[in-house]
This record gives C-alpha cells, sequence and structure tokens, in this order.
C-alpha cells in the first residue's frame, strides 16, 4: 500500500471514484495500451476483489474480452472459491473462441479449482430457433442459473473496435457509427450519455439485471478506453472498477 501511495494511484483512485461518481475503483499502475502485462496486473487486482467479495455458494457471471481472459489467467485457488459457480454472462457474441465468455468463465473455474457450466447458444439464429432453444432443458438451467448470479465480472470496449472484432454486418455497423456509440459491455453499445444505442441479440444477463447483482466488477484499462468507461459508468453507478493508470489519467487530464 506504501507503494501504491507513492505512485499516486490512491489520489488517482479518488478523483476518479468522485469524477464517475462510483463506490469504488483500483487503478494499478501502467498503460495496457502501452505494455501488455498491466493488462495482466489489472486481472490480478481484480482476483483479489473477487475473493474479498465472493462466499462459498456463491454464483459468478464472466464475460469475455482480453481482459477477461487476463483476470483468468491470473485466478489462483483459494478456499473461499471451493465451492462457488462460474458461468457465463451471455451467449454467443461473436468474438473469436479464445475471447468467448465461456472460455474465459471455464479456465477461471479450472484456476480457482471452483465449478463451472456452459452456455451452449450460437451467435447467429433465427428467431424461431431461439426461442425454442432457451425452452430447452439444458439451456434453461444455465440461464436460470446465470439470472441467480451474485456476481458479474466483465470488460468495457471501445464501441467501434468491438464492432469490428466482432465482424458485425454493414447495417448493424452504420447504426453503430450513426448512433455515436462510444462504449460496450456484454453485448450493448452505449453513447456518451451512456444510453443504450444498439444490442446484441443473445440469451444470458440483461442490463435490467445489474441492479439487482449484488457485485458487479468491470475491468477496463488503456487510454483508448477512457470516453468509453466513462460512458459505460454512466449506466452502473454501484459498479466496482478495476482500471489502470493509463485510463485513469485520461480522465482526470480532461
Ligand atoms: O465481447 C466480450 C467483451 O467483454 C465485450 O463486452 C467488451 O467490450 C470486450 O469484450 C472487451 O474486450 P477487451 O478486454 O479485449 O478489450
Amino acid at each position: 500500500d506504501l507503494m501504491r501511495e507513492a505512485l499516486g494511484l490512491k489520489e488517482l483512485e479518488a478523483a476518479l471514484q468522485q469524477q464517475l461518481n462510483i463506490e469504488r475503483v483500483v487503478v494499478v499502475a501502467g498503460d495496457s495500451d502501452r505494455s501488455p502485462w498491466v493488462k495482466k496486473e489489472m486481472g490480478r487486482a481484480c482476483v483479489a476483489c473477487m475473493k474479498e467479495l465472493l462466499e462459498p455458494g456463491d454464483i459468478v457471471a464472466v464475460a469475455g474480452g482480453t481482459t477477461m481472459a487476463a483476470v483468468a489467467e491470473m485466478m489462483t485457488p483459494d478456499p473461499k472459491l471451493h465451492d462457488v459457480l462460474f458461468v457465463p454472462a451471455r451467449g454467443g457474441l461473436g468474438e473469436d473462441v479464445e475471447n468467448q465468455a465461456n472460455t474465459i468463465c471455464a479456465k477461471m473455474a479450472e484456476k480457482a479449482m471452483g465449478r463451472y457450466r456452459l452456455l451452449h447458444v450460437p451467435d447467429q439464429l433465427s428467431d424461431e430457433a431461439y426461442a425454442s432453444l432457451v425452452e430447452e432443458p439444458a439451456v434453461k438451467e444455465v440461464l436460470e442459473l446465470i439470472q441467480s448470479c451474485r456476481m458479474v465480472v466483465h470488460g468495457i470496449g471501445e464501441a467501434v473496435t468491438m464492432a469490428k472484432r466482432r465482424k458485425t454486418p454493414p447495417v448493424e455497423m452504420e447504426k453503430i457509427i450513426a448512433r455515436h456509440a462510444v462504449a460496450e459491455a456484454f453485448g450493448y453499445y452505449f453513447n456518451e450519455y451512456g444510453d443504450v444505442v444498439h444490442k446484441v441479440k443473445t440469451v444470458g444477463i440483461q442490463l435490467e439485471h445489474l441492479p439487482h447483482v449484488e457485485h458487479v466488477i468491470a475491468v477496463a484499462g488503456g487510454a483508448s478506453k477512457a470516453k468509453a468507461i466513462r460512458a459505460y459508468m454512466k449506466r452502473a453507478p454501484h459498479s466496482l472498477l478495476v482500471t489502470d493508470e493509463g485510463a485513469a489519467k485520461a480522465f482526470v487530464g480532461e
């Protein structure tokens, strides 16, 4: 903690807490846009928060992305996590396998020596196929587990970057751009005011569920995500934010 004080991280945390009007912020040293190890440091900090807040028997819903992959990588076993169940926060969002919530959920649970359940819902489905799939007992059961989670851990992305990474069809891409989306989190695209301007169709945690989830941890850093984090946080005041100095300084400097 003395080290963190010397680096001025505590001050950055206090400034961010006030600016973003959220309860708790953890800032790690460095900028993940420039140094890849900083993402792992955010992962480590997130794991510490998870261990502090989780209780045996809890269900944790985890999202996808490279930052969440770093959280999974930094996960370590803990007696408290022994009886924790890990589930993916949402179904397919168009990510490559290594960035999918299912993959990350399984890896995180293995590292924690906890349990996991996966959600097998393809990305592209007709409305009819969709409607019948969610009635399948195996899918329905996992969806119910997701909806009763006590913690959600997720990443935040820059809107256009995410839309490109997911190979979003041109029509949707135009909509995302025309509506000035700046942020994305678990399938929702937000403008700078935090309004939802587009949503990827899939099952799992919905934005409306978040206020009822006891602990929501958002993990996102890098100066390039500053705008996205600010926009998204307007919608998620009871979240805990794990970020880095790069993003934090970009806010404070504004
Ligand atoms: O697609 C899953 C997801 O969690 C998005 O909701 C988020 O925008 C993105 O990944 C973050 O990815 P990364 O951590 O790689 O920037």
